[in-house]
């Protein structure tokens, strides 16, 4: 009875997800004027690896940067808000929770509950931290972010944190509905924690996402690797090169793949997508903020900065936010 009826949801979630990743693509490769596509679809067992391999790159700042600050504001980040429960949108391995719960779990009972697209990712993460904190209850939730942002059956208080800087790859508009959807689900005493990427010196933005070693370049890369597997498509990942570069008008940056000559690529379900010689589809956004940016962001979509949390010199920034009356 249980098995019979899990199957159809399972197959219904799994039918959702590909239908989206159609959507995605129809709407991104084959419009006029720039070609896009979400970066969400980077994030399958390689690309959660690749990303990991990032965060460890001497170039890429945040995770270092965002981590350390975390070690010396943990506690107090969990005293003003004493929560009995930490939700996380793209939580992807959770090395920088980690921080929270251990500060969290010395307080008592704690529930985690983290949320990303990536399952395979999702579970080990989920069983690593079951092993590591034995009495902390683990719920964790697939989900594609764009649509569910719910921390399902959450204690309250509750600390919802949306880390490094991930909020960033999102245009303003879409980041203002995450961030309107998370605000719907908190309840008046629990908060918001954002990690954003501060603007800074465009040198090293720029090296931060173009690694001497080419493990960016991979990442960039593994999007068309997706969409080979998935939609059963004939990207030559050979005839396409990594481009990275902040846009200093927008405060961000940009990844795109450019073709190397002209191409036409099939993609059953979707159609033919010719590129030019030198024509990109952006593959990802990253925009960086500074107080006044972040704070518009937070008070356009219901939320008010209660603490900016940063170091003298700061690379990133924790904003921690209550919904507004
Ligand atoms: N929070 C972690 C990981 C950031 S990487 C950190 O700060 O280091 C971005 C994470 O978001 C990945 O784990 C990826 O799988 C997840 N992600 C990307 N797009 C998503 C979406 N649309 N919905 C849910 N998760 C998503
Ligand atoms: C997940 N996200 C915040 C990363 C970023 O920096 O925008 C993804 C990434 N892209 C290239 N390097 C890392």
């Amino acid at each position: 009875m249980c098995e019979s009826s899990a199957l159809p949801a399972l197959t219904l979630e799994l039918t959702d997800a590909r239908s989206r990743m159609i959507a995605d693509v129809r709407e991104g490769l084959l419009r006029d004027g720039q070609k896009e596509l979400p970066p969400t679809y980077f994030y399958d067992a390689r690309g959660s690896q690749l990303f990991d391999e990032i965060t460890r790159l001497e170039e890429y700042y945040p995770t270092r940067a965002e981590r350390a600050l975390l070690e010396r504001r943990a506690m107090e980040i969990v005293e003003r808000t004493t929560p009995r429960a930490l939700a996380e949108l793209g939580a992807g391995t959770a090395t920088k929770s980690r921080v929270l719960l251990h500060a969290m779990t010395q307080r008592g009972p704690t529930q985690y509950l983290p949320l990303d697209v990536d399952g395979d990712t999702l579970e080990l993460t989920a069983a690593a931290l079951r092993t590591e904190f034995p009495a902390l209850e683990v719920a964790p939730t697939i989900a594609d972010m764009r649509d569910d942002v719910a921390a399902h059956g959450s204690r309250h208080p509750l600390l919802y944190a949306f880390l490094g800087s991930t909020i960033g790859n999102f245009d303003p508009e879409s980041a203002r509905d995450v961030l309107t959807r998370i605000r719907a689900t908190l309840r008046p005493t629990d908060r918001l924690l954002l990690g954003v990427d501060l603007i800074k010196d465009v040198a090293v933005l720029n090296a931060a996402y173009n690694d001497a070693r080419g493990i960016t370049a991979e990442f960039n890369l593994n999007v068309l690797r997706v969409l080979n597997r998935e939609l059963d498509a004939n990207f030559e990942l050979a005839a396409f090169r990594h481009h990275a570069f902040y846009n200093v008008e927008d405060a961000r940056i940009e990844m795109h793949l450019v073709a190397c000559g002209d191409q036409d690529v099939h993609i059953p379900l979707v159609g033919d997508v010719h590129f030019d010689d030198g024509e990109s589809v952006r593959t990802e956004i990253s925009c960086k903020y500074d107080r006044a940016s972040a704070t518009a962001m937070l008070e356009n979509a219901g939320f008010r900065l209660t603490d900016w949390l940063t170091e003298p010199d700061p690379l990133v920034a924790l904003a921690l936010a209550e919904p507004a009356a």
